[in-house]
């Protein structure tokens, strides 16, 4: 459906647990996190429910998201479920892929079209730095999984300045290699992301030029979300930049989003919108449910332009 400032919604992105398995600096502090119980979550015939609705309202594509979307023990079911919704014709994941490569196959065959893997660095060491978990070689495995099932892989790479600056240049590496996307996102001031200034896309731009050559910008298309994509003679993928610090997208936005708790957020950068977690609990069928995210729709913010969100990035979902 249209919103209100003439936007086609056609995105729906859900955060299926709140939990991970990492604990990105950038993300999540290393304590103990207050995690939502498990009740608070909501299961796989309400998710299902909701996502029905939504198609309803035309959103055409899904990204599961978490938290960790892989320590949910459903997830391949739910994958299943969400794929044969009428309408809904993409199903994709954004994961750590730790816990990918017993399931990439299983995923696969249940519908997933994709999966956007998190990896920031290629170095053991500050790979687990960063992450605070020694876990490199399993995310490599699970990336290494997609690859023989034919699972489409989208790298995401977050640059932390002083940190794994010179590991970038080995991630493109994956872009140069295997024919698929390798990203870096400018870090957002949210939740722990405050501590650290962003290194802005144009400097690794640059730096990439300096070694490789010209990287040609491709066509945009406007529904392939805010990331701008380049190519070089010597890739066989691309390269990708997310730049919410230099470049707003907000006017091409497409997307709403869920929290793990089933509340709606119209903007990333706008707090909850509305609880939907007691409608599709009280039962409601998919016309219902329908009817309030149509309403709701309508109401999404112009633009990300506030400060009011105080919610950390692994209750949102990226
Ligand atoms: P596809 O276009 O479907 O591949 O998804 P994506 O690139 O949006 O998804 P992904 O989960 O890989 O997100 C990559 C990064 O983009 C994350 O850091 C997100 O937080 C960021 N991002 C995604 N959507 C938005 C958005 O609407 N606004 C802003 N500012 N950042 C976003
Ligand atoms: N800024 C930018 N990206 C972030 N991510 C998590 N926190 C931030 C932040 N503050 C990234 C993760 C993952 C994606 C979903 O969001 O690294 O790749
Ligand atoms: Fe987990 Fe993603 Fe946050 Fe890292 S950035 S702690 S992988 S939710």
């Amino acid at each position: 459906m249209i919103d209100g400032f003439g936007r086609t919604i056609d995105y729906l992105r859900i955060s299926v647990t709140d939990r991970c398995n990492l604990r990105c600096v950038y993300c999540m502090k290393e304590e103990q996190q207050e995690f939502l119980p498990s009740g608070e979550l909501l299961t796989l015939e309400e998710w299902v429910r909701l996502c029905k609705g939504a198609a309803l309202t035309g959103i055409r594509k899904i990204r599961i998201t978490g938290g960790e979307p892989l320590m949910r023990q459903d997830i391949v079911e739910l994958v299943e479920a969400i794929s044969n919704i009428e309408g809904i014709e993409k199903v994709v994941m954004t994961s750590n892929a730790v816990h990918l490569a017993p399931l990439a196959e299983k995923l696969k065959k249940a519908g997933l079209s994709g999966v956007n893997v998190s990896i920031d660095s290629l170095d053991e060491k500050q790979y687990c730095r960063l992450t605070r978990r020694d876990v490199l070689s399993d995310a490599l495995a699970g990336l290494a999984a997609c690859g023989k099932v034919g699972l489409p892989v989208k790298v995401n790479c977050v640059p932390v300045a002083g940190e794994n600056e010179k590991e970038l240049l080995h991630l493109a590496e994956l872009a140069k290699k295997y024919p698929i996307e390798v990203r870096f996102i400018e870090m957002m001031p949210i939740g722990e992301g405050s501590a650290f200034p962003p290194v802005k896309n144009e400097t690794i731009r640059k730096r990439l030029e300096e070694v490789y050559g010209e990287f040609v910008q491709t066509e945009q298309d406007d529904r392939e979300g805010p990331a701008v994509y380049y190519t070089n003679e010597h890739f066989k993928g691309r390269i990708g930049f997310i730049s919410p610090v230099s470049r707003s997208f907000c006017h091409q936005c497409n997307r709403i989003r869920m929290t793990a708790e089933g509340k709606l957020k119209l903007c990333l950068h706008h707090p909850v919108d509305c609880d939907l977690r007691e409608l599709v609990r009280s039962g409601a069928e998919p016309q219902k449910i329908q009817k309030v995210l149509q309403e709701r729709i309508l109401q999404k913010p112009r633009d990300g332009h506030t400060t009011d969100e105080v919610r950390p990035m692994w209750k949102i979902g990226g």
